[in-house]
This record gives C-alpha cells, structure tokens and sequence, in this order.
C-alpha cells in the first residue's frame, strides 16, 4: 500500500481526501518565525539543511498533515543558474535582470551542484518523517520563474515577460530551455534524495493569452513531466498552473501531469466532470476563507468533500495560506475534512 496521498494522486479515491497546505510552513506560525530570526538572509535560510528541515517538519508535527513539502523557493533555481537574487521584507522577491540577449548564465549540472544543501534538507527530513506521510518536493514552472528572472522582481501584471516573449522570442526561447533543462535536473535529484512527489508551481499562467499559453506554459512543462518520467516513472507530478480556467482541461491533456492544483476560482462541477474524469484534482479553499473562519469557511470546505471527494482528491487550498491566518482556523478545517464521510447510497 501506497501513502494515502501518493494513492490520491495517482487517481484512486480515499474514504478520506488527504490534506497538506500551500505555504504550510510560514509566518503564521510562532515556531516558523523563532527560527526564521535566526537568519536574516532568506535564500540563507532556505540553504541551511538544519533550520529548512526543521521549518518543513514543524506543520506536520502541529497538524498532522499527510505531506511535508520541502521548504525552499521557487527562486532558488536562478540564483542557482548565477543571477542575483534577494529578498526584503515587504518588498518581496528582487534580481538582477537577465540580459536576453547575452544570457550570462551557468548550466544546469553547476545549478543542481549548487543546490546541494536543499538536498541534505530533503534527507535530515525524510530521517524524520513517519512512513505513512509523504515529502513533496517542488520547482516553480519555467514561465513563472522567467517573469521574476526578467523584471526582476515580482509585479502584477508580469509586463515585462509577456513584452519579452513576443519581442524577443528567440532569446526567450534559450532562456526557457535552460529553465526547462535545469528543472528536470533539480527535480529528478530531489526524488534521487528521497521526495514522494514533486509540484510545479506556475502562479503567473494565467497572464498569457491562449496562443503564448501553449508555448510558454503547456509546452515547457509537458516537456519537464517526459523528463521526470523518464527517469522516475512511478513519481506522481502535480502541475499548478493558476488563473487560467477552461485552459486546465488542455493543461491536463497535453502535460502528462497525474494531477492538477486548482485555485479558488475553478468551479468544482467542472473539476468533476472533466478534469477528475483525468486524473487527480486538489484544492481549493480561497486563503480568505480560512482567515475568516466560520460558515465562510465550512461552506466551502464541505462544497469540495461533496462535489469531489468521490474521485481522486487531495484537499488543500487555493493558493498559499497568508501570514494573519488564525492557527484555530487551520485546525477546524482539518477536523472537518477528516470528519467528512460520504453520502450512503440509497
Ligand atoms: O509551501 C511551502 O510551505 C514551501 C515553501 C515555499 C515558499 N515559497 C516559501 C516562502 C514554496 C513552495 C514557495 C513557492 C513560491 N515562491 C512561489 C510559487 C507559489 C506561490 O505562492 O505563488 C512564488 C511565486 C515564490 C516567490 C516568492 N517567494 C515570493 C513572491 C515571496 C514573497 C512573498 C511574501 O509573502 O513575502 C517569497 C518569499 C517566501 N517564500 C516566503 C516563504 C515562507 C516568505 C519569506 C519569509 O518567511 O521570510
């Protein structure tokens, strides 16, 4: 027998849908933030395999989550690559900007080299993690991460990316197999180093009108799916591509991928009848609702259970859990969830 999410996502139904979290780890929680102090640099954090091993187990031990999900970033893999990467509190994510026309990068053996201590974390976790739970690993999706590489920090609109792609398609498109390359590389050695499964967070997808989403979204990542299952063909892949609606259907065909995050804006009837008919769904509790807790919360909650939680489900939300999200609030939607049974049928 499998690991209940690992039966999930490779599309058998469980009596209970397992649990874990976006952003599970974080400043939501007192002991994240006693650790986090320690360090101020967050890339510095995130390469030190005792504090990220330590931060990654911490949900797991309050909420008894089905999965850990390693805790690094997205943006691990362009620093990794050689561009400059930092963090500041409220403003978020900043980079030098790549020069698209002379990519001054390295390759993806020296990136995966690089990227060592996220390894170590992996197996200080896997040392530590009951057998029944699984560790996720993870990489951003080459179109998200080429939206920070190019503006260089993280904007609403991601302009600068969807400007890049159509002015300078070319260079684009070495940027984006480098990317793709490297990211198929970190992730079949995150498995190598003991991950269950591994997701590929695209948050920006949504932004690309449907002739670039092919290219720059479904393309790149069917192609880092056939790169993962080359090698590890039994890994469920998870692809969260967010914002991009009716597109999820193609996303789901063309990828490969064994499972589709969705976000809070996917309606659960369409989840049912088309995509779960594809394989494994999870979601999709809006963080909102999870801050506010209550009938706001329960309603949504129970509407997931009843309209998916008969096929391949893993429950989460829709997108990362916020810093002001009450504690009390996560463990009453775990309780429902675990409480839930299905309908008997007449
Ligand atoms: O889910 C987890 O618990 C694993 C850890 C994880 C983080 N970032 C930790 C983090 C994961 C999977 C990510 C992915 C990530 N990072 C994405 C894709 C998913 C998404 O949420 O949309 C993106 C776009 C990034 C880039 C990024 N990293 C941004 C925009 C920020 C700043 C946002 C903020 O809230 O400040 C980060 C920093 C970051 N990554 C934090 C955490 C816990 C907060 C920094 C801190 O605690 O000091």
């Amino acid at each position: 027998m499998d690991k209940p999410i690992l039966e999930a996502l490779k599309g058998h139904a469980r009596k209970v849908p397992p649990i874990w979290m976006m952003r599970q780890a974080g400043r939501y929680l007192p002991e994240y933030k006693r650790v986090r102090a320690t360090t101020s640099s967050f890339l510095e954090f995130c390469y030190t395999p005792d504090k990220a091993a330590e931060v990654t187990l911490q949900p797991i031990r309050r909420f008894d989550f089905d999965a850990a999900i390693l805790f690094s970033d997205i943006l691990v893999v362009p620093d990794a690559l050689g561009q400059k990467v930092w963090f500041e509190g409220g403003v978020g994510p900043q980079l030098t900007p790549v020069d698209l026309k002379r990519l001054a990068l390295d390759g993806p053996e020296e990136a995966v080299k690089r990227l060592e201590p996220v390894f170590q974390a992996i197996e200080r976790v896997r040392a530590e993690l009951a057998g029944e739970k699984a560790l996720l690993g993870f990489c951003g999706a080459p179109w998200t991460v080429a939206t920070y590489m190019i503006a260089g920090r993280g904007k609403e609109d991601q302009l600068a990316a969807r400007q890049a792609i159509l002015a300078e398609p070319e260079a684009c498109r070495a940027l984006f197999d480098l990317l793709v390359e490297t990211s198929i590389a970190y992730l079949n050695e995150q498995i190598r180093r003991g991950v269950d499964a591994v997701q590929i967070f695209d948050t920006w997808a949504g932004s690309l009108d449907d002739l670039a989403f092919d290219i720059w979204v479904t393309e790149p990542t069917r192609r880092i799916v056939a790169g993962v299952k080359a090698v590890h063909p039994d890994v469920p892949v998870v692809g969260f591509p967010k914002g991009v609606g009716l597109r999820l259907q193609r996303y789901v065909e063309r990828t490969g991928i064994d499972a589709v995050g969705l976000d809070s804006g996917v309606p659960l009837d369409f989840a049912r009848d088309v995509l779960q008919k594809r394989g494994c769904v999870q979601g999709n509790v809006d963080p909102l609702r999870l801050i506010a807790g209550g009938e706001a919360l329960f309603e949504s909650v129970d509407a997931i259970l009843n309209t998916l939680a008969g096929g391949p489900l893993v429950f989460n939300l829709g997108h990362g859990i916020t810093p002001e999200t009450p504690i009390a609030h996560v463990h009453a939607m775990i309780d429902r969830v675990r409480a839930w049974r299905a309908p008997a049928i007449a």
